[in-house]
């Protein structure tokens, strides 16, 4: 089953570098076609001789080799394979990925690649929980990096918790998990609404909401994880584009709906964004002033377009599939269910964003699955979870009614 497939594996130089041969053994037990590049510091761990003789490759050292730079330069190694692996991550090579730094082969690569990424992290518990660390995990992940572990247990150095490199068969299981779906939305397009809007009262001050982005930029990856080419559009966020997305960034609700309009027909549209229902009905030219005598400004409103619901009831180009999210605070299945039914899209995600939930801004999501006649509870998950298993369910579907 993957007998054409290859992944480039980069050993950073972390004790759990010596657990790579094996590794490699087992990816071609499966046929997986292995190159290496190893880090400066990763050989102080394993030895080169021992993975090219594992890999039945060479393994790529120095950025400045001239043999490798006239046999496969930097750029071809990045890209000429199918899937590029990080194991053992370690907290140095995550946070040049994050950066964009490129001062040696494992870094340059990466930041040259237009290849998936994953990663399984390795390094104490300290390391692993820093603030510096967890920013940069969710920026990759935010740009479609997928983590395999960390796994808790006891370290190298003695301490115990969080940190561990996943054990070989997993990244085994995870690579190939990764392989075999690949490519199950290619050929599909879709569009994903995402974050708050911004409505403006006056040139310095807007109406708008709570909502991070992280929830609607983790389901554009995830479908483009699959294959997918996937428009995201954006009200104003901190995140940073998936990898493969093509990002359109808006500010108002009728910005958002003319740029979902624009890039129609779709296959799959996702509205994840928490749209501002209301804006005020006349923007004022110049910034309003407070004139002293007491009077408050008479901010009139008016209702903003509804992008899902325009989508879901267009009689020309609707997509195949259209999915909407339900942000509620209580009664969470019974106005989601209700709200699927007005706005007459297909599936509705019900969460619950009341502040204690802490769903808004967090990166975990409690949902509930609702089509029509349908609901399902899903487990506490984390954002990109929430996102992976929607992206394979709306694969599974679309696949069902083409069959
Ligand atoms: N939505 C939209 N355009 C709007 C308002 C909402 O596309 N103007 C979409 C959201 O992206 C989400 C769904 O509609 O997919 C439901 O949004 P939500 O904020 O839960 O509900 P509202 O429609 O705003 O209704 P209410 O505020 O009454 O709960």
């Amino acid at each position: 089953m993957y007998k054409n497939k290859n992944i480039l594996l980069i050993i950073t130089g972390g004790i759990a570098a010596y657990k790579m041969p094996e590794t490699v053994r087992r990816l071609r037990e499966q046929n997986i076609g292995v190159r290496c590049i190893l880090t400066k510091a990763a050989k102080e761990f394993v030895t080169p001789l021992a993975l090219s003789a594992v890999s039945g490759e060479k393994v790529y050292e120095d950025l400045f080799d001239l043999d490798d730079e006239s046999e496969m330069g930097h750029i071809q190694l990045s890209r000429s394979s199918d899937l590029v692996v990080v194991a053992p991550a370690t907290a140095d090579i995550m946070a040049k990925a994050a950066c964009g730094l490129a001062n040696d082969l494992a870094s340059t690569t990466l930041l040259a690649t237009d290849k998936p990424v994953m990663m399984a992290p390795a390094m104490n518990v300290r390391m692993w929980e820093h603030a510096a660390t967890q920013t940069n995990v969710q920026t990759l992940k935010s740009r479609g990096v997928e983590m395999i572990g960390p796994d808790e247990g006891d370290m190298a150095c003695g301490e115990f918790g969080f940190g561990r490199m996943a054990e070989p068969l997993d990244i085994v299981a995870a690579v190939k998990k990764r392989l075999g779906t690949e490519g199950l939305l290619s050929g599909k397009r879709a569009i994903v609404t995402s974050g708050p809007t911004h409505e403006p009262i006056d040139p310095v001050r807007y109406i708008a909401n709570r909502s991070s982005g992280k929830q609607g930029h983790a389901i554009a990856a995830s479908l483009a994880k699959l294959g997918c080419e996937v428009t995201l559009v954006s009200g104003p966020t901190q995140l940073t584009a998936p990898d493969g997305v093509h990002l359109v960034q808006i500010e108002s609700a009728r910005d958002m709906l003319n740029a979902c309009q624009k890039n129609l027909p779709v296959d799959i549209a996702v509205c994840a964004a928490a749209v501002a229902d209301w804006r005020v009905d006349v923007e004022a030219d110049q910034k309003l002033k407070k004139d002293g005598s007491g009077q408050m400004p008479d901010l009139k409103l008016a209702e903003n377009p509804d992008i899902l619901a325009s989508l879901s009831q267009a009689t020309k180009n609707r997509p195949a599939l259209v999915v909407g999210f339900a942000a509620e605070t209580e009664k969470v299945i019974e106005h989601a269910t209700a709200k699927r039914a007005r706005k007459q899209c297909d599936w509705i995600i019900a969460n619950d964003v009341s502040p204690s939930t802490g769903t808004f801004g967090g990166n975990e999501n409690t949902v509930h699955f609702i089509a029509k006649n349908q609901c399902e509870d899903w487990p506490r998950l984390s954002k990109s979870e929430v996102a992976d298993r929607l992206a394979h369910k709306i694969a599974d579907y679309l696949k069902e009614v083409s069959s």
